[in-house]
């Protein structure tokens, strides 16, 4: 009998009324704890970035770093923040977007690519779409080429993947 696919969901904490009533957190935590489980994901996740053929990546502060950093490393190639404001020196550019209740903001290095540089965009977590809609804005604002988006999970009924025009790779659907 062959070995079966490790179920990475099983790694997933589902934390109800969290950060509000009503809301079923999809905690990443024990996953991070699990060593064989993070090690997994992470190849997973390279492999679905691999396709997209990237020059680098980028990862969206702060659970985003968490997978952009390590399928970096595993791919070889180099990495950006997308960071809240007044965090990164020197030049920024800078892209607000609409929240449920207010507004956020996402900033990044003017130099941060290359004209033309086939970036992909990483997150630990899909759900409506608005921050990762941000990011391929933003990336676009310094002349990126963004060649698509993986994240860990993907919360499919609020139709976050409809909000890019880019495709999007998810590791667990909800
Ligand atoms: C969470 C999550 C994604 C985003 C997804 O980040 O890590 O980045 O929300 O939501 P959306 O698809 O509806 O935009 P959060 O802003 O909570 O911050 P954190 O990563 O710093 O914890
Ligand atoms: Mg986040």
């Amino acid at each position: 009998q062959a070995p079966q696919p490790l179920d990475l969901k099983a790694f997933i904490r589902e934390v109800p009324d969290f950060p509000k009533p009503g809301i079923l957190f999809y905690d990443i935590s024990t996953l991070l704890r699990n060593p064989e489980a993070w090690q997994i994901a992470t190849a997973r996740l390279a492999q679905e970035v691999l396709r997209f053929r990237p020059d680098s990546l980028a990862g969206i502060e702060s659970r985003g770093f968490l997978s952009a950093a390590p399928v970096a490393q595993r791919l070889g190639c180099g990495f950006t923040m997308l960071r809240k404001p007044g965090k990164l020196p020197g030049e920024t550019v800078s892209l607000a977007y609409g929240l449920e209740y207010g507004t956020d903001t996402l900033q990044v290095q003017a130099d941060a690519v290359r004209p033309g540089e086939r970036v992909v965009i990483l997150d630990d977590l899909l759900a409506t779409g608005g921050t990762l809609a941000a990011s391929v804005a933003l990336l676009r604002k310094v002349g990126a080429e963004v060649v698509g988006a993986a994240v860990m999970i993907e919360l499919s009924e609020l139709g976050g993947r409809e909000k890019v025009d880019i495709p999007v790779a998810s590791l667990m659907t909800y």
